[in-house]
Formats: structure tokens, C-alpha cells, sequence
């Protein structure tokens, strides 16, 4: 019989490809879904596996434990992967106390309720570059053992949770794994993270459906690598022996500038007639560079991403000109 996972988060952008990913495995895949006021818009990245019997869908929430002691308890998960959080720095400037319980406490939440009910599952957390801050090693990456500095409400608390999980790991002998992921996309994230922005406006923009695209810092470097890469690394780290910590990504950044005109080389148009900035889309404190060290994962688990920077661009820019064509 095929192993149990609980996804928090499933509804997101890594919960959905997670999702699938473990089904394909011949997992039985729980869920849960924070209550939205239409229902619909809350589970179309997950539509398409609806009607599969591998999963199963409950109402509950991070800041609620008694709705995740009631799935813990009747899911019986051997592998939960807590992915949920309001995961937009830009946003936790502006909610930093619901960012603070959502993505930090809810994750305690959830452990307790893990180490009182199911001690012996294992759990991955979705730790985040952002983490880093702006400390950089002396060779410009960043990796485990670089200082966490966090320059957002957002990456403050996901320095408490990481911080937690491996105070329980070590407390109460749990497997607890910490992916520190950097950033990831796909067609399937939201198109209020730049690279889908970008994407996004570039395929409008050619369509003749809009004229302008306004972004914020375009100096930023970011790793970008593909969800679906990243997903499959997330599973990798709880099949090891050994709960640990690891960084995952490509080690190959770009800035935002790049992204701009490498999407529009796609759609063949000149950005610089229809890109510019406002103040709006800037952060009290930005994060500036991020490029990892993924040495760890590759050596120790083999990891190894399919995509490239171009290949993921290419099929986001391709999704949105086929999205308003069809
Ligand atoms: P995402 O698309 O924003 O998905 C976040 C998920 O969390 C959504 O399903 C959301 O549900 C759910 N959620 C939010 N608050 C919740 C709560 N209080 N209780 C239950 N569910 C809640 O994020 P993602 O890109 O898939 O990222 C997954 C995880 O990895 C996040 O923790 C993120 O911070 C972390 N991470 C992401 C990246 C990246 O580049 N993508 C990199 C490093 C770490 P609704 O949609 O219904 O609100
Ligand atoms: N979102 C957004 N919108 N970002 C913009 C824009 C804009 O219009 N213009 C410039 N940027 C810059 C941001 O200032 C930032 O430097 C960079 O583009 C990337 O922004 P996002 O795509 O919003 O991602 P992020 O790096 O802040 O955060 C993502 O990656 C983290 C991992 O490092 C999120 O997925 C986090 O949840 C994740 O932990």
C-alpha cells in the first residue's frame, strides 16, 4: 500500500505540483484548504485532480489547531509538508502581524499538534532564502551555514519557524527537515511575484491587450528555479535517513532588469516603450542579491533541476499567450 502525505498549502503554487507529484508516487494525498468565500477560485490549481480518490480535501487552518489535530487525526499522514503562509514579502510590510502568525506561529502550531498526536511522521518545512537577508559568503552565495539577517515581517517570521523546527527536532527527537528554498515559478504562480508578472504583461502586451508594464526595483538579483523541480527535492529530503537542513536552488541569478528583457525578446518588442517603475511596487527594505549553494542536496541527495532560467521563462511567457488566444 502507498504512503499518506498531509500537504498544508495545497491549493498554492508548490501544494499543487506537490500534489501531483505524490499521487503520481501512489501516495494518498490529504489537504487542507483555508475557507475562501468562492470556492472555486480556491482550488483551480488543483481542479484537475478532483476526482482522483488519492485525495482528499479538509477545511482547516494554521492559526486553528484544533482543525489540524482533527486531520492529523484522520489522515493518519506519515509525511506532512507544511507549505502554508502568506508567502508575499511585499505584502508582510503591509500585514506583518497576520504574516507573523500565519507563517511563524501556524507553523508551531502545527508541530505541536504533530508532536502530540503523530510523533513519528515525518515533516518537511518550506524555509526560505529570504531568510539570508542580505548576508552573502565572501564567493557572492549563499548557503546553510550563512548568517540569517531577515530584511522583511515575512522573512522574520520564517526565521522563527525554521528556528522552531529544529528546536523541536532537537528537543523531542522528531523528523524535521528545513528546505531553504530559493525562489521558484512556474505558470502556476501568482502574478503578483515579478517573474509571472513579467510574463504575464509581455504575452498581454504582444496581444495588444494592455500597453504598460510598472514594476518596482528591476536592479534585484534573484535564483529562480522551476516549482516542479523544487517540489520533487521537498520529497527528497524526507526519504534521506536523516532529518537535516538543505538549500535548494539552480546557483545560477539573474536580475530583474534580465528577466524583463529576456521575456520580451520572447514576444519580440522593445521593453523599454512599455516598462516602468513606481514607488508602489518598492519595499521599505529590499532584499538585494540571492544565489545559492545547493552543493549539499545535489552530493547528499542526488538533486538535480530539469529546467533552466530560460526554458521555465519560456514556458510561463508561452501559458499566457496560449491563456488569451484560446
Ligand atoms: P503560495 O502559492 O502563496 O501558497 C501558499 C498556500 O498557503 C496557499 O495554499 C494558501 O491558501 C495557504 N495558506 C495561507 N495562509 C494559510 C493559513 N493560515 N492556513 C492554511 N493555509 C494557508 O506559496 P508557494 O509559492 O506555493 O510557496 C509554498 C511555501 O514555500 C510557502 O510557505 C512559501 O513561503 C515557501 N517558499 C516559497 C518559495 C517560492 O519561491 N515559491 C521559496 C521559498 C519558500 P490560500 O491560497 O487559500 O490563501
Ligand atoms: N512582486 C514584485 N512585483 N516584485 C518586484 C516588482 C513587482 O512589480 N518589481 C520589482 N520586483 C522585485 C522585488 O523587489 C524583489 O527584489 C524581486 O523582484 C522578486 O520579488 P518577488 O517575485 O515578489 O519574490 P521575492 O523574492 O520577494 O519572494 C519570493 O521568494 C522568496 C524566496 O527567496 C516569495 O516566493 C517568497 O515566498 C519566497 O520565500
Amino acid at each position: 500500500m502507498g504512503k499518506t502525505a498531509l500537504i498544508t498549502g495545497i491549493n498554492g503554487q508548490d501544494g499543487s505540483y506537490l500534489a501531483e507529484f505524490l499521487i503520481n508516487k501512489g501516495y494518498t494525498v490529504w489537504g487542507i484548504l483555508k475557507r475562501n468565500s468562492v470556492a472555486e477560485n480556491q482550488t483551480f490549481r488543483i481542479d484537475h485532480l478532483r476526482n482522483t480518490p488519492q485525495l482528499q480535501l479538509e477545511y482547516a487552518d494554521l492559526l486553528d489547531m484544533a482543525s489540524l489535530v482533527r486531520v492529523l487525526q484522520k489522515s493518519k499522514a506519515e509525511e506532512i509538508y507544511n507549505l502554508a503562509a502568506q508567502s508575499h514579502v511585499r505584502i508582510s510590510f503591509d500585514q506583518p502581524i497576520y504574516t507573523a502568525q500565519s507563517t511563524g506561529i501556524g507553523t508551531l502550531n502545527l508541530l505541536e499538534a504533530v508532536r502530540l498526536i503523530c510523533p513519528e511522521a515525518k515533516f518537511y518545512q518550506a524555509s526560505s532564502s529570504e531568510m539570508f537577508g542580505n548576508n552573502i559568503d565572501a564567493d557572492g552565495f549563499q548557503r546553510e551555514n550563512t548568517p540569517m539577517n531577515p530584511v522583511s515581517p515575512y522573512g522574520c517570521a520564517k526565521v522563527f519557524a525554521y528556528n522552531i523546527c529544529r528546536n523541536y527536532r532537537n528537543s523531542y527527537n522528531l523528523f524535521i527537515s528545513n528546505g531553504i528554498l530559493f525562489n521558484h515559478e512556474s505558470p502556476r504562480r501568482g502574478s503578483n511575484f515579478v517573474t509571472n508578472k513579467v510574463a504575464k504583461e509581455a504575452a498581454r502586451i504582444k496581444l495588444g491587450l494592455s500597453d504598460k508594464l510598472v514594476l518596482g526595483n528591476t536592479q534585484a538579483t534573484r535564483d529562480w528555479g522551476h516549482a516542479k523541480d523544487y517540489v520533487e527535492a521537498m520529497w527528497m529530503m524526507l526519504q534521506h535517513d536523516k532529518a537535516d537542513d538543505f538549500v535548494c536552488a539552480t546557483g545560477v541569478s539573474h536580475s530583474v532588469q534580465y528577466l524583463v528583457d529576456y521575456c520580451f525578446k520572447i514576444v519580440d518588442l522593445d521593453p523599454a516603450q512599455y516598462v516602468s517603475s513606481a514607488a508602489r511596487y518598492m519595499r521599505p527594505e529590499e532584499l538585494h542579491d540571492l544565489k545559492g549553494d545547493s552543493s549539499k542536496m545535489r552530493s547528499t541527495l542526488n538533486w538535480q533541476p530539469a529546467y533552466t532560467f530560460e526554458s521555465m521563462m519560456e514556458e510561463m511567457v508561452h501559458y499566457w499567450l496560449d491563456f488569451y488566444t484560446k
